[in-house]
């Protein structure tokens, strides 16, 4: 009818407001790192604004599609993955572009710059991305200050909140467990659930704390900041899909035994698929993690491999190469029941969260399921 028809008209014209306003200006170089400030910085310009903000959610809503996991109701599976607002400059704004949780950070106890520019790459035709970005970030007290802030002026986002915590570059990895608890104790009381990130491969060392004896130190320490507030909320760890699978049951084993509530799999890996062009040769000879569309396939085998040695005993959070209805739906059915994802807003642009959505949403009828929930682990039976 004539009504339909002008309502996917008007869509259309939103998509391309919000495309042009948000999206454009990160696809248009190789180095994206400054498309990807202009992005975040016209963003936070939303997050200040409830004006901005309900013309944004008009645009990108998501459907419902409700899980509850980790003590916390999500409106949907589907979150914003860590590093893209690490200074959590527009935390308020990434729900109105659909997103039902958002991890902040990383961040670090020290404020830092991170490595040199540039350090973000793209290569279009694999929907990858190469970063060596190195936990820039302005260090765990002033962002404390600055969460203190936007609560104190009524702007704290209406979803569960996430917190990325690093280990900084000049501790080693002997002081790293403090490092790490040190941060968490600062920011405890402005999120909701804290991951322990040991898998970045931009801070020299960082990944040897996957090793047995360090994770348990790490995890020690950290464990102690949530008996001394005496609280519940959740922590979660972090993976490299670099681990094999072996040592990837082990820290699970380990994660359970501290008390772990949650794994995160995955972070980017160093390993590098085959360039199919000479933009994409240029990216993956730089130096850092690759994430996007190559990584799903080795998520879903960590996924998978979690689920099945833990039975399910352990909430998963999906994150690597998720950027359509059916690689969300892969990793769900592998045993998340969170996803996340970064690279898939970058090339897909911010209709990406709320076409994922829907396209769970549609699956889940199909299935005959009675929602989500019975989806998760669903490839394992
Ligand atoms: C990341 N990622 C990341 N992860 C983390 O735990 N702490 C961090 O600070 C960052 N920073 C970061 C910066 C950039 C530029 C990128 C591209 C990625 C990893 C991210 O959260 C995610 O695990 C991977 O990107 C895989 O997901 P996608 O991008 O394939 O959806």
């Amino acid at each position: 009818t004539m009504r339909n028809y002008s309502r996917v008209r008007c869509y259309r014209v939103n998509m391309g407001l919000g495309w042009r306003l948000l999206a454009r200006p990160v696809i248009s170089r190789l180095d994206s790192e400054k498309s990807h400030d202009l992005a975040l910085g016209t963003l936070s310009k939303f997050d200040k604004s409830n004006f901005g903000k309900s013309v944004l959610s008009r645009m990108y809503k998501s459907p419902e599609l409700p899980i509850h996991t980790l003590g916390r109701l999500f409106h949907h599976p589907l979150g914003l993955a860590a590093g893209m607002d690490k200074g959590a400059r527009a935390l308020s704004a990434w729900p109105a572009l659909g997103f039902s949780w958002i991890e902040y950070g990383g961040i670090t106890r020290y404020p830092q710059d991170g490595n040199p520019k540039p350090r973000m790459f793209r290569a279009n035709s694999e929907r990858a991305l190469v970063n060596s970005m190195g936990f820039n970030n302005p260090g765990s007290s002033s962002l404390r200050d600055s969460l203190v802030d936007r609560k104190s002026s009524g702007n704290w986002p209406n979803v569960p909140i996430a917190a990325n915590i690093g280990r900084s570059k000049k501790v080693d990895n002997e002081q790293a467990p403090k490092d790490y608890s040190h941060t968490l104790d600062t920011l405890w009381g402005h999120a909701d659930m804290f991951v322990l990130n040991v898998s970045s491969p931009n801070t020299p060392g960082l990944r040897d704390l996957q090793n047995e004896d360090l994770l348990r130190n790490v995890l020690r320490e950290c464990t102690k900041v949530r008996e001394k507030y005496n609280s519940n909320k959740p922590l979660l760890l972090k993976l490299s899909p670099d681990n094999d699978d072996e040592l990837i049951s082990e820290m699970t084993d380990i994660s359970i035994k501290y008390g772990i509530d949650g794994i995160v799999a995955t972070n980017t890996t160093i390993s590098r698929p085959e360039p199919k062009n000479t933009q994409s040769r240029i990216a993956f000879s730089q130096s850092g993690g690759v994430s996007g569309k190559p990584l799903h396939k080795r998520s879903l085998e960590v996924i998978s491999n979690i689920y099945n040695h833990t039975q399910g005993k352990i909430t998963i959070v999906g994150v690597g190469g998720i950027d359509s209805p059916d690689s969300a739906w892969k990793s769900i059915q592998a045993g998340a029941s969170l996803i996340q994802l970064y690279s898939g807003l970058v090339f897909k642009g911010p209709g990406v969260t709320s076409s994922i959505v829907r396209g769970l949403k549609s699956r889940v009828k199909e299935y005959g399921f009675s929602g989500i929930t019975e989806a998760v682990g669903n490839a394992h039976k």
